[in-house]
This record gives C-alpha cells, sequence and structure tokens, in this order.
C-alpha cells in the first residue's frame, strides 16, 4: 500500500485482489459478473472487491454500465422481466444470488440512495420508520430512537426535528436527499450503494453529503457512483474505471487506490478519461 491521499491507515489496495493477493477484508465481491437486458449484454465479467468500511467510486462515460452493476450488488433487477444475470456477488462470501436467499434480506442489509431524491409520499418520520417494519417487532419509543438516530447519522435532524409529521415534499430537494440516506441507514444496512447522489443538488448540499458520506463510512461499506472527478478524489479510497467495448458491454478497466487512478493511471484509457479527452 503505497498511496495514501485519504491519511487513513485502514485502506486496502484493491488491485492486490485482482492480482491475486487475498485482502483482508472485503465486504462485497463480484464474480464473473454479467448482466443481460434480453439478449444485449450490459456489463461483462465483472470482478471487483468492495474492501469494509470504505467508500468506493464506480466512474465511467454515460452507459457504461454503472448503473447496472450498482443494482446487481442488491438485486435490484429481479422486478425487471428480460433481465438475467451470471457469475456471482458475493456478500461476506455468501452469494446473494443463492436460490435459498431472499431478495428483501438482501436489500436490508444493502441498501441504495438514487440520482434524484425520491422520498415517499408521507411525513417525514414516516419515511424514515418505512423499512422498520421489516426489521422486527419493534415499541414506539424504539422506532422514534431509531428515526431520531437515523435522521442526525444523516445530518438532518437539527433541520426537522420541530416538523416530523410534515409531508417530506415539504423538504429541500437537498433535505430530501439527505432524508432519502436517513430512509436507508435507518435499517442499519452493512453496505449502501449511492447512485450519483448529488448530481441533483447544489454545490452546499454536495459538500453536506460529501461529508455525511465520509462520516458514514465508519459505520458502513459504501459504494457510489459519480460523474464528478473530483467527488470521487474527495470522498472515495478506491476508485474502478469502466467503459464500454466494442459490443457496448461495460467493462471494467481499472481498478485502485483513488490516489494512484488520479496520479498515475496505468491504462491508458483511464488516463483520456479523468484528463477529460473521452467521456
Ligand atoms: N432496463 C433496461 N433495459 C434495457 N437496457 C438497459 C436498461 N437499463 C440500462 N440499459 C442499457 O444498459 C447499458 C448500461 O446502462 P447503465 O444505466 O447501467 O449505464 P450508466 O453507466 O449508469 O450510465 P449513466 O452514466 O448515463 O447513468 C446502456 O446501454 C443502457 O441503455
Ligand atoms: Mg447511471
Amino acid at each position: 500500500m503505497s498511496e495514501d491521499i485519504t491519511g487513513q491507515s485502514r485502506r486496502i489496495d484493491v488491485a492486490a485482489a485482482q492480482s491475486g493477493i487475498e485482502a483482508e477484508s472485503i465486504k462485497l465481491r463480484t464474480r464473473d459478473l454479467n448482466v443481460f437486458y434480453g439478449s444485449f449484454r450490459a456489463i461483462r465479467d465483472i470482478t471487483l472487491d468492495f474492501p469494509t468500511m470504505q467508500i468506493s467510486a464506480l466512474i465511467g462515460s454515460s452507459g457504461s454500465g454503472k448503473s447496472t452493476l450498482l443494482r446487481t450488488l442488491n438485486r435490484m433487477h429481479d422486478a425487471i422481466p428480460g433481465t438475467s444475470v451470471t457469475g456471482q456477488v458475493l456478500l461476506d462470501d455468501q452469494p446473494i444470488y443463492g436460490e435459498d436467499v431472499d431478495p428483501i434480506m438482501v436489500r436490508r442489509r444493502i441498501g441504495m440512495v438514487f440520482q434524484r431524491p425520491n422520498p415517499f409520499e408521507k411525513s417525514i418520520f414516516d419515511n424514515v420508520a418505512y423499512g422498520l417494519r421489516f426489521v422486527g417487532k419493534m415499541s414506539r419509543t424504539e422506532k422514534r430512537d431509531r428515526v431520531e438516530q437515523a435522521l442526525k447519522q444523516a445530518g438532518l435532524w437539527k433541520e426537522v426535528q420541530d416538523r416530523l409529521d410534515s409531508s417530506a415534499f415539504s423538504l429541500s430537494g437537498g433535505q430530501q436527499q439527505r432524508l432519502c440516506i436517513a430512509r436507508a441507514i435507518a435499517v442499519e444496512p452493512e453496505v449502501v450503494l449511492m447512485d450519483e447522489p448529488t448530481s441533483a443538488l447544489d454545490p452546499i448540499a454536495t459538500q453536506n453529503v460529501e461529508e455525511l458520506m465520509r462520516e458514514l463510512s465508519e459505520k458502513f461499506t459504501i459504494i457510489v457512483v459519480t460523474h464528478n472527478m473530483q467527488q470521487a478524489a474527495r470522498v472515495s479510497h478506491t476508485t474502478a474505471y469502466m467503459t464500454m467495448d466494442d459490443d457496448k458491454s461495460g467493462v471494467v478497466v481499472e481498478v485502485g487506490p483513488t490516489g494512484r487512478i488520479f496520479t498515475n493511471p496505468k491504462d491508458p484509457r483511464t488516463e483520456d478519461y479523468i484528463t477529460g479527452r473521452i467521456g
């Protein structure tokens, strides 16, 4: 482990795992993952490791399969007819596509935050409490505590503590996105997937969400898709660069510690992308 732009010692070189060296703590792995929409292969042979309690960034041009890969990591495609997945996704070394695996349990352990804030047409409180019914029986007080804790972790509590019964739609865009993050973390998932979580936000709200991501990485494993290079460089520990191959399938060109990917990419395609020559 040579580079470290974050100053954190718990970083693990993802590339080490790729070169066959067993990394110490990997939360989520993909092995030879392919995703098809009908006969179209959207991602091809993706083998990636996502280290525990770190932020992994997925970057790459539009259409390179970043969202597809992310959705595959918590079985979000199950509901889309015609979609098929080959290869493996392993959470703590257990396959999430196993026959006896309940997709609802997978989504409880691996939460997701989308590009546009998508609160439900419910109160602020009920939005955050939404997933708790899957967690098990809980008293009113326990529920209230969990909602408060999630809103605090999402950095929204101070702004909403006096209006928990107001509609979620009464919040600003940046607040709504933090509400969606609170909703995702209230069930205490182990992994949080974020698909361009700040692309609809202004610079201040973006900064808030980035700070939040760093705090959340103390507790959760985070995988974030972003088109914002600065964001990937600022928040992530490891970065994977994806591109489209000749047949338009998404492939991973290169993965490694974020500092190295941005300062010393090994593949000319990565260099072209991060310096803005393509994409
Ligand atoms: N539900 C779907 N049905 C059919 N094809 C799809 C579907 N979703 C995505 N695709 C196709 O799969 C490919 C990868 O799409 P995906 O949304 O994963 O790309 P992306 O890297 O997230 O792009 P962007 O940066 O624009 O969000 C594209 O060619 C897209 O048209
Ligand atoms: Mg996308």
